[in-house]
């Protein structure tokens, strides 16, 4: 199993969540080892890596399908999606949202979906997009620590958007 973990912390390697996310992951590593399966894990910290905010050009889109015309860090993290098993998502609330280099990070995926229309089943909304690479059976975990009492309705926002 490829894990990809994106460390979504200002904070960097200081953060808490980060924490979490690599007792999880310890986890997961004693399951495979009793298993005998493979497990490999990335690590990516975003605040050390250079991903700036999409444009809105749709160049991605039109001009040169796939490819975004800002050239920085994310080529690399496109391709880390495309191929990990298991996305592990790490990163504090930040004002009922993720942090906005996380954000960015995740407005960045658009080279990912086609741009055509397609009619959504699963009751979120009205529209959305097929992806541009078969990213069937991937899992996505979301690990991440907030400040309030209790996270009663705290991560409505980021549970719709994930
Ligand atoms: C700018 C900012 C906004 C925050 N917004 C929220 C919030 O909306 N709700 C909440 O419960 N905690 C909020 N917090 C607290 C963080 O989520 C909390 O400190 C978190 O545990 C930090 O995690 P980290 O160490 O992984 O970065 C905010 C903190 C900062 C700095």
């Amino acid at each position: 199993m490829r894990i990809l973990l994106i460390n979504g912390s200002p904070k960097g390697k200081r953060s808490n969540s980060l924490k979490l996310a690599y007792s999880f992951i310890k986890g997961l590593e004693n399951g495979c080892t009793s298993n005998k399966e493979e497990l490999s894990v990335d690590e990516l910290h975003i605040a050390s890596m250079n991903i700036g905010a999409c444009k809105g050009c749709f160049t991605c889109w039109q001009k040169t399908p796939g490819r975004c015309c800002i050239n920085d860090d994310m080529q690399t993290v496109i391709k880390k999606l495309i191929s990990a098993d298991l996305i592990l998502w790490s990163f504090p609330l930040y004002y009922f949202n993720v942090p906005g280099m996380l954000k960015n990070l995740i407005d960045r995926q658009l080279p990912m979906s086609l741009p055509f229309m397609s009619s959504r089943q699963d009751g979120y909304g009205s529209g959305s997009h097929d992806a541009r690479y078969d990213m069937e059976g991937k899992r996505h975990v979301l690990i991440s620590t907030c400040g309030f009492y209790s996270a009663d309705e705290n991560y409505d926002s980021v549970l719709r958007m994930f």
